[in-house]
C-alpha cells in the first residue's frame, strides 16, 4: 500500500462517526477477565467470545475496525472460514495489536518500556498477509510522585515512532497509543501535563522518524482526574482539558483521534467522548474510539460463557456501539440510551 492507500484506510477507520472495537486482549488478560465470571478461558470459548462480536447483526454501521490478537488473528469461526474473513464480509477492517507487552523500565521502579521492534518489519508482513490493513502498539506511562520519567517518556516515544515507520513501510496504517494510566490521586490538571508532554514527545519522534501523519491515527487517553482523587471531573471539565491538550500538541494533519476507554465505564465513557465532541472551537481531527472495556463489558456479562445467552450479549454490544458512535458525532444524550436500546 503507498501513502495514498494508508490515508485512505485512516479515513474509513473515522468516518462517519464510527470507530473500532479492541478485542486484542492477550489470553493471560481475557482469562482474568474470564474468571470474575467464573468463564473458563480456553482458546475455543476465547475463539467463540471474539466471533460473537464479529457476528453480531449490523454492527458495521457503527464499528469500522477491529484489532484482533495474535492467537484471534489465526483462528477459524465455527462455521469453517477465518475470523478475518468473516470481518472482512462483514464490512470490517481487520487489525492486529503487535506490541509484545509493556515491561519494567531497566532502572526506573514503576515504570515501563513497551517491547517488540526485533523482528517486526518480517512481523508485520505476515500479518498484512492474513488480511491486517491497520496495527496497534500501546505504551503505558505511570503517573506518581516524581512519575513519569523524561526517559520513560522519551523511550516510549521511541520505540512507538520506529513502530509506525515499520507499519507505513508494511503498507499497515499504524494506531500510535501513548496511554497515560487513571491509576493514582493527581489531578485533572497533573493528567493534561504529563498527557500533554507524552504526546509532545510522541509527535517529535514521529517526525523524526518520518511517518506520515495522515497515514496514522492517534490513540490517547481522555484527560481525567487520577481514579483515587478527591475530586472528580464534570464531562465538561473532561471534554475542555482533553481537547486543550489535543490542541496544543497533536497536528492537524493526524485524520482521527480514537480514545481508548481506559477503565471508564461504557456510560462514563460514552458520556465522555459526546462531550469532546460537543464543545465548540476547532477540532481539526475527526474525535472518535478506539474501546476495549467500555464496548465489551455490558456484552460480557449478559454472555456469561453461555450459549444461550449470545444474542442478549449481541444485543448489549450493538446497543453501546450505537451510543458510542452517536458521541462521536456528538449526538448522544443520556435519553438516548433508552431510545437506542429499543
Ligand atoms: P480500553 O478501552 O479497555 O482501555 O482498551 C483499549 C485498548 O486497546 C488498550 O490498549
Amino acid at each position: 500500500m503507498n501513502i495514498t492507500g494508508l490515508e485512505r484506510t485512516a479515513e474509513e477507520l473515522v468516518a462517519e462517526g464510527k470507530g473500532i472495537l479492541a478485542a486484542d486482549e492477550t489470553p493471560e488478560t481475557l482469562t482474568k477477565r474470564f474468571a470474575q465470571l467464573q468463564i473458563d478461558s480456553t482458546p475455543d470459548s476465547r475463539r467463540i467470545y471474539r466471533e460473537m462480536f464479529f457476528t453480531t447483526p449490523d454492527v458495521a454501521e457503527f464499528i469500522s475496525g477491529v484489532i484482533l490478537q495474535d492467537e484471534t488473528i489465526r483462528q477459524k469461526s465455527s462455521a469453517g472460514p477465518s475470523l478475518v474473513e468473516v470481518l472482512m464480509r462483514n464490512g470490517i477492517i481487520p487489525g492486529i495489536k503487535v506490541d509484545k507487552g509493556a515491561k519494567g523500565f531497566a532502572g526506573r521502579p514503576g515504570e515501563r518500556i513497551t517491547e517488540g521492534l526485533d523482528g517486526l518489519g518480517d512481523r508485520l508482513k505476515e500479518y498484512r498477509q492474513m488480511g491486517a490493513r491497520f496495527a496497534k502498539w500501546r505504551a503505558v506511562i505511570h503517573i506518581a510522585e516524581g512519575l513519569p520519567t523524561t526517559a520513560c517518556v522519551r523511550a516510549n516515544a521511541h520505540a512507538l515512532a520506529r513502530y509506525a515507520a515499520l507499519c507505513q513501510e508494511q503498507g499497515l496504517v499504524p494506531i500510535v497509543e501513548p496511554e497515560v494510566m487513571m491509576e493514582g490521586s493527581h489531578t485533572i490538571l497533573r493528567c493534561e501535563e504529563v498527557t500533554g508532554n507524552v504526546l509532545q514527545a510522541t509527535v517529535e519522534a514521529l517526525f523524526e522518524q518520518n511517518v506520515s501523519f495522515e497515514g496514522m491515527l492517534l490513540k490517547p487517553n481522555m484527560v481525567v482526574p487520577g481514579k483515587d482523587a478527591q475530586r472528580q471531573a464534570s464531562a465538561r471539565e473532561v471534554a475542555l482539558h482533553t481537547l486543550r491538550c489535543l490542541r496544543r500538541h497533536v497536528p492537524a494533519a493526524v485524520p482521527g483521534i480514537v480514545f481508548l476507554s481506559g477503565g471508564q465505564d461504557a456510560l462514563t465513557a460514552t458520556t465522555h467522548l459526546n462531550a469532546i465532541n460537543q464543545l465548540a472551537g476547532p477540532k481539526p481531527w475527526k474525535l472518535s474510539f478506539s474501546f476495549g472495556r467500555a464496548l465489551q463489558d455490558e456484552a460480557l456479562i449478559a454472555w456469561q460463557g453461555k450459549e444461550k445467552n449470545v444474542q442478549s450479549a449481541q444485543q448489549a454490544f450493538s446497543h453501546r456501539a450505537r451510543c458510542v458512535n452517536a458521541a462521536a458525532l456528538g449526538d448522544y444524550a443520556s435519553a438516548t440510551e433508552g431510545d437506542l436500546a429499543a
